[in-house]
Order: structure tokens, then sequence, then C-alpha cells
């Protein structure tokens, strides 16, 4: 399966912030957001990723993560030059999807919690179809919005709903079989003009294929698009730091963990920052694992 991070937009949420620096290398406690939903590809065990971003902003993302090869990962730039909507991002990768199945995550998400590396890797082994999550919110309106029966069979799927049929939204993580690409471009964009990711699960469900996982109670989901949210996020991280000693979305430590990199490799990213509670804290890692 490949993977890939959509980081593109205007960000508006967050003028006058982003008016110069895109959203997704913006600090989320300490770290770039980015590492964040590429955290979550990482535990699913995908490893070659496309990173979907403005003109110009690429050289900023490849300044930062380069070709993933010190994480032991395979990382791909592409342009996508005005925001057409997140399901444009299919048709953007198509020659890098190839033949593959493929998991989308939303370049401004964060999944925090238990049970959650379980269900990634499940997610991964997905054969036919599409699978979403659905995660119980209290402000179902601004997201898409699922409704479930009690046996968790996918009903309708709407995308910011005025009434919503459910509290539980879609959070952006999506995996896909290799059909996604053709869907993506018969989809018509939606009145805002966006070729919608609702439109993509939407005909899914109309095919008898979207499937559907309801997070626990035990799994955080945040998206980080204006500026409550970000500060929320970046509180959340320190607090679940600070209390555990144990970090989120540490993409060296996960590449360690997931053996994506050798022990002399953590060594080596550690070192190079090793002013930093981020470096130390790599450097625990590498002293005691
Ligand atoms: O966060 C989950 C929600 O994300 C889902 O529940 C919704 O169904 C989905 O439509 C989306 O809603 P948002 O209102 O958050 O979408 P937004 O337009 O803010 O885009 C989400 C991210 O994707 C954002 O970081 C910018 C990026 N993006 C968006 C569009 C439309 C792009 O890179 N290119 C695009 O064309």
């Amino acid at each position: 399966m490949k993977g890939i991070i959509l980081a593109g937009g205007s960000g508006t949420r967050l003028h006058p912030i982003t008016k110069s620096v895109t959203k997704q290398l913006l600090p989320v406690y300490d770290k770039p957001m980015i590492y964040y939903p590429l955290s979550v590809l990482m535990l699913a065990g995908i490893r070659e990723i496309m990173i979907i971003t403005c003109e110009d902003d690429l050289h900023s993302f490849e300044k930062l993560l380069d070709d993933g090869s010190e994480l032991g990962l395979s990382i791909q730039y592409a342009i996508q030059k005005e925001p057409r909507g997140i399901a444009e991002a299919f048709i953007i990768a198509e020659d890098f999807i190839g033949e593959s199945n493929v998991c989308l995550v939303l370049g401004d998400n964060l999944f925090y919690g238990t049970g959650l590396v379980n269900s990634l890797q499940r997610a991964r082994s997905l054969g036919k179809g599409a699978l979403v999550f659905g995660c119980f919110v209290s402000n179902p309106s601004e997201f898409g919005v699922v409704e479930i029966d009690d046996d968790e069979n996918v009903l309708s799927i709407e995308e910011k709903p005025e009434n919503p049929k459910s509290n539980y939204a879609v959070p952006g993580l999506y995996f896909y079989d290799n059909d996604v690409v053709e869907v993506a471009k018969c989809i018509e964009p939606s009145d805002r003009g966006e070729l919608e990711i609702t439109s993509v699960n939407n005909e899914y469900l109309k095919r008898g294929l979207l499937d559907i996982e309801v997070f626990s109670r035990g799994t955080a989901w945040m998206d980080m698009g204006n500026c409550k949210s970000l500060l929320n996020a970046s509180v959340f991280v320190d607090a679940v730091q600070s209390r555990q000693g144990l970090y989120i979305a540490c993409i060296e430590e996960i590449a360690y963990r997931m053996d994506y990199i050798d022990r002399e490799q953590l060594k080596s990213l550690a070192g190079r920052m090793k002013n930093t509670e981020y470096g130390k804290y790599l450097q625990m890692i590498y002293e005691t694992q």
C-alpha cells in the first residue's frame, strides 16, 4: 500500500499566520504539523509516500524530509496548483499509485490513542473497497458526517450537513483500493467547486464497498485547521508527553521501532538534535531500547 499526505490548500482559516508560512509546517508543540500525519502512515507500515503541496512550499517540505531515506522511507513530492479538492490528490498521484491500494491522510490531522496501531495495520491489509473511520464529536456539522446502523454499516455520508444525521465525523484518514483513481476522475465538483472526498466515499457506498471502523473513546483525533484547534493540539501533545515521558509522532523513534532504521542510524539522527529536548528524547531511546 502507498500513502499520500495532502498538504496543500490556502490555509485561509489561519491567516495571517499562514500568509507566508504553510500550515502543515507550523509547530504543533515541539514538531512540525506534518510529523503527525506522517507518523500515522509510518505506523500503518506504509513506507512509499507522496506529499502533495503548493508549488511555493515544496522546497520547505523537501528541506524538512528530503527523500525520506534517513527514516527508511521513500518520499516523493507533487504539486497541487490550486486547492481543487481533497479528491484531486488521487488524480495528481495517479502514476505514483500505479497498481497499489492507497491511504490518504490530511496534512492537518492528528491521531493518537489506544488501539490506533492495530486499526491502522488492519486497514492496511484492505482488499477491495474503501475504509473510513468514524469519530464521535460534539460539532459534526464542521466535518464529513457518517450515519451508521447498529451493526456499523454505513447508511449515509454527507459533507458538512446543516442537520447532521449523527455525531460521527469522518476524520481525514482514508484507505482505498486501486479503483479510487478512476472514482476520483468521475466525480463532479461540489457547489463550492471542489472534488470532495465525501463524493468519493459516496461512490464507494453506492457500490456497496464502503466500510467503517468507529474509533473507541480512547482514540483522540484533532483537525488542526484553525487557531483554537491548533492551540488545543499543542496543549494536548505537551500534556501527554510531559506526563508519560513518551513522545507523540516522533518519526525517528517510530522509524526505529518499526525497523525502518537501525540503532546506529537512530544515534546519528539524535546526535544532530542534541541541543533540544527532542534530540535528548531520541538519545534516551537510543540508550535504553
Ligand atoms: O479533517 C477532516 C475533514 O476534512 C473531513 O471530515 C471532511 O469530510 C473533509 O472534507 C475535510 O474537511 P475540511 O473542511 O477540514 O477540509 P479542508 O478544505 O480544510 O482541507 C483539509 C486539508 O486538506 C487542509 O489541510 C488543506 C488540504 N487541502 C484541501 C483542499 C480542499 C489541500 O491540500 N488541497 C485541497 O484542494
